[in-house]
């Protein structure tokens, strides 16, 4: 795996300049310190942020280029319909004669992405997929807008799904869902003048405690576990309440519930990359633990996975 970040850091204390926010309302409703992003004109494209990240896992793994059999990238922040951010990751980091393709599904898409990399890997076709979330969300927002421009930050991560030696190992379950009856709660139109993100923040609360919490418990029962069984859980960096409440509906420890929204906000695709890397730089995922996933994002999309380690 591999992650990348844009080195500015823009802090509660520099939004309390831009809006009427503070730090306190910030910290307590969400449990965001800080977001990295592009300074203002100065924003990069997602998919340099990705060949990054990209460039990092492919080091990490010792692979080259060509051993990479496709790349799949979520992003809700591409610069182009198309071409599509995975081709320009791949062009980037020289990978050739490989599928390129992205997916549409908000902050639920880095877990989609793992669940159609497998399902690929699979059935025999291919071995080896790069997988990768990035997003310059901070040139999409209104920051005029409170409710919204707190709340993300621009990220990427990459992984390299490889096929496992036999079942026991790697994604044991995953499942995805949606309900599209509830997209207008988020939403970001691809037309028409001052095109903004705009939320129902608390409705977005509700359902996705709700639709995270099922999605847990159903991936890790239907590969014939318990939650009491799962090592950690990686949840989409939406928001620490959210993470909070998730814990508290499964009953499940929140020591367990792994975290770094507190340095980057919610960086949608790039959240789960990120927070699965700063698991596993800090030691919490040793070989053998079981990792479950899950994510919700506008759509509503919802996803969840179940891997050992
Ligand atoms: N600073 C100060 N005050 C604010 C701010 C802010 N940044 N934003 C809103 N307020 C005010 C509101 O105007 C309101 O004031 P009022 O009582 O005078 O009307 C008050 O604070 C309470 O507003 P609410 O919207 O009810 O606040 P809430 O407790 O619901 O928190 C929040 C808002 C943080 C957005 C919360 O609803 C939330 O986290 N929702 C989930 C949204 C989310 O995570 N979206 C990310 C995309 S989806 C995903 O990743 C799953």
């Amino acid at each position: 795996m591999g992650t990348s970040v844009p080195d500015h850091i823009l802090t509660n204390k520099d939004l309390e300049t831009l809006l009427d926010t503070s730090d306190e309302w910030i910290s307590t409703r969400t449990g965001i310190k800080q977001r990295r992003v592009y300074p203002r004109g100065k924003d990069r494209p997602a998919w340099e942020l990705g060949s990054q990240a990209a460039r990092k896992a492919l080091e990490k793994a010792k692979l080259t280029p060509d051993l990479i059999d496709g790349v799949i990238c979520a992003t809700f922040t591409p610069d182009y319909f198309f071409p599509s951010t995975a081709c320009k990751i791949a062009d980037s980091v020289g990978i050739r004669d490989a599928f390129a393709f992205d997916i549409s599904a908000a902050c639920a898409g880095f877990v989609y992405g793992l669940a159609i990399a497998h399902a690929m890997i699979g059935n025999g076709r291919y071995r080896r997929i790069l997988l990768v979330g990035a997003e310059v969300i901070s040139k999409t927002l209104n920051w005029q807008d409170r409710s919204t421009a707190i709340l993300f930050g621009d990220g990427a991560g990459a992984v390299i799904v490889d096929a496992a030696p036999d079942n026991s190992q790697g994604l044991l379950s995953s499942w995805l869902s949606s309900d599209g009856a509830l997209g207008d709660i988020l939403q970001f139109p691809a037309w028409g003048d001052n095109r903004r993100m705009t939320m129902k923040g608390s409705e977005v609360f509700k359902h996705a405690v709700r639709m995270m919490s099922e999605a847990t418990v159903r991936v890790v029962r239907e590969a014939g576990y318990t939650l009491e069984d799962v090592d950690l859980l990686i949840p989409h960096q939406a928001n620490m309440r959210i993470l909070n409440s998730i814990a508290d509906n499964l009953s499940f420890p929140t020591r367990k519930v792994i975290s770094n929204l507190v340095n980057y906000g919610n960086t949608s695709s790039a959240s789960i990359p990120l927070a699965l890397e700063h698991a596993w730089e800090t030691g919490r995922i040793v070989p053998g633990a079981l990792v479950a996933f899950t994510s919700l994002g506008g759509g509503l999309a919802v996803g969840s996975a179940l891997v050992r380690f």
